[in-house]
């Protein structure tokens, strides 16, 4: 069956076989533990492929039948991660499946699909705001292209994709349904994420905390925001604007919630939860008198009011902060009955510890990981390193005594801006600390057109491959979501590609693959549009330092 993307297949075909000669990273090494844990709690393999076949049924149900899928192991990808494809066997003919992809979990046989139907049959993949799925150039049952006999293996470079930002379910899903969320973990799957963030429903879990804590529902009023708000009244931002939050609301996000986790881990993705990160309702103050607790100042509070503004932030160094971060983490494994061990926890984003003495700083981290271990003794912590680029507090002895303060390889930084900023170049690696390379593309759900797609296609296999890499990832961490979807394509496919990208030549093939046909002036548009408003880096956060 000539394809017309036989060209493009060869080419992949042969870095395949390059991939084996790269070696994982250092940071892989203090983690490579978890790794192993998460092998041995994921769901059977059973699981997983049915799973699998529930996307493809969604996505492509006249195609169903075309493809088998199968659970590989690590050992059969040469080690790391892999999808495999390649022509089935008994292919013959309608009806008959034609193309088998196996993959080590449920997400690389979903990634393995993409790329067949990227790479195979010109297809697109995008959010419905952003155009959908273009699928019209899928071929026939029964006359699908081929793959060279030897099959195709596609290694990750890195174990982690992540996903999310802890503002995004502010500015993008607030107000999605089961049906929507279900739509996003197909296309997460699809896109190679295994490490999304999971913060839907937790103000139901700090609800059931609190309560034991002797803080009522009423003493919460104030505490949680609105659904539309909750990114900010989670982090200390704000208090209770948009709220109070009705009890049907906070029931109903949770067994969302619990829906949102099952098929994350029928998937085989390790989930992010939430930690305690010293937020804390003002009737603590009262419960515990003798508690230290600060009071923080005002973050852009709406309209100028104080009643809004100024959080209680219980410090770390207080023997209650473990308590309760050691109550939360056992709450949700109470309700959701398994963990993946990464939790997110930001105490310090846009707001500053009270002293810069490294000791303190230091006794302080160690607190809020204590807090974790106590619920998990598993736990790593995964920490957003926006602070380390914007705030002039963190200068290399206090950003060396907070990344110092957990065990090497508990702590998981996020490069968060890595494309226009990034973080481990100047930190030495982070310190030593493993890291994940991120793209933060999206300023505020902002909807422009925006990205650089370059720096993309070259910034992390630059970050993986320089010396004493402690590199574990990579990830998309916009703020806003359903926009510029080929900043997302390429970003997505960077988890499996192993050298730089020439953008020149992927664009063309994206023009082609986004519109089901080659359109020699859609491709010279697009050209166009790489080399001026996508080649841009202010854009989207014109305060940003530089
Ligand atoms: C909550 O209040 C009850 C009754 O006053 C008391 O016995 C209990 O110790 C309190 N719990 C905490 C965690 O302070
Ligand atoms: C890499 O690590 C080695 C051994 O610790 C050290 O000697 C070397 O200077 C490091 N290289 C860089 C670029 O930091
Ligand atoms: C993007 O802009 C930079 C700086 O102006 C320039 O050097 C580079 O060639 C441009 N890239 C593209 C793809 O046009």
């Amino acid at each position: 069956m000539a394809s017309p993307f036989a060209a493009i297949s060869f080419s992949f075909f042969l870095f395949s076989f390059l991939s084996f000669a790269q070696s994982s990273t250092i940071g892989v090494t203090y983690i490579s533990r978890l790794l192993e844990i998460q092998n041995r709690e994921r769901a059977p393999p059973s699981v997983q492929i049915a799973a699998a076949y529930g996307v493809l049924h969604r996505l492509l149900p006249s195609h169903s039948s075309s493809f088998e899928f199968g659970i590989v192991s690590k050992e059969q990808c040469g080690g790391d991660s892999c999808f495999i494809i390649s022509n089935h066997p008994s292919s013959s003919g309608h009806g008959a499946p034609e193309i088998l992809i196996t993959g080590v979990t449920g997400v690389e046989i979903m990634a393995g699909l993409h790329w067949y139907l990227k790479y195979w049959c010109g297809s697109h993949i995008s959010w419905d705001k952003t155009g959908g799925a273009q699928l019209l150039s899928v071929p026939d049952s029964g006359s699908f292209p081929r793959v060279q006999e030897a099959g195709i293996l596609i290694q990750r470079p890195i174990p982690w994709n992540y996903y999310q930002n802890a503002v995004t379910s502010s500015y993008t899903s607030a107000w999605w349904d089961w049906k929507r969320w279900e739509k996003e973990i197909d296309w997460m799957a699809l896109q190679g994420i295994n490490l999304p963030l999971a913060f839907t429903g937790q103000e139901a879990i700090w609800q059931k905390v609190f309560r034991n804590f002797n803080i009522s529902h009423v003493d919460l009023k104030d505490f949680f925001g609105g659904p539309a708000f909750l990114a900010w009244s989670r982090m200390g931002n704000l208090h209770g604007w948009g709220g109070p939050l009705p009890q049907s609301w906070l029931d109903q996000q949770l067994l969302l919630q619990k829906k949102i986790l099952a098929r994350m881990y029928e998937l085989g993705m390790t989930p992010v939860l939430p930690a305690f990160s010293g937020n804390v309702p003002a009737a603590l103050k009262y419960i515990f008198p003798s508690a230290k607790i600060t009071r923080l100042g005002n973050w852009f509070t709406v309209g100028g009011n104080p009643r809004w503004c100024c959080t209680y932030l219980l410090d770390a160094t207080d023997p209650l902060f473990i308590e309760i971060g050691k109550a939360f983490i056992q709450q949700q494994l109470k309700e959701y009955g398994r963990t993946g061990h990464i939790y997110n926890c930001d105490t310090f984003d846009e707001n500053t510890p009270p002293v810069d003495d490294p000791e303190y700083i230091s006794s302080l981290g160690a607190a809020i990981f204590k807090g974790m271990q106590s619920g998990d003794s598993n736990a790593i912590w995964l920490m957003q390193g926006w602070l380390f680029s914007y705030d002039p507090f963190w200068r290399p002895p206090q950003m060396k005594a907070l990344l110092h303060s957990v065990p090497m390889g508990r702590l998981v930084v996020l490069d968060l801006f890595a494309e226009v900023k990034p973080i481990w170049i100047t930190s030495e690696q982070f310190y030593g600390v493993p890291y994940i390379w991120c793209m933060l593309h999206n300023f505020a759900g902002n909807i422009e057109m925006y990205g650089i797609l370059d720096a993309v296609a070259s910034g992390p296999v630059e970050a993986r491959t320089s010396e004493n890499s402690t590199m574990v990832g990579v990830g998309m961490s916009m703020e806003g979501i359903e926009q510029n979807p080929v900043v997302y394509d390429l970003m997505s496919e960077m988890a499996f590609q192993h050298n730089k990208v020439d953008v020149k030549v992927w664009i063309a093939l994206y023009s082609t693959r986004r519109y089901g046909k080659s359109v020699p002036e859609i491709q010279d548009a697009w050209n166009i549009l790489y080399q001026t408003v996508y080649n841009c880096t202010d854009g989207s956060y014109v305060s940003a330092p530089t």
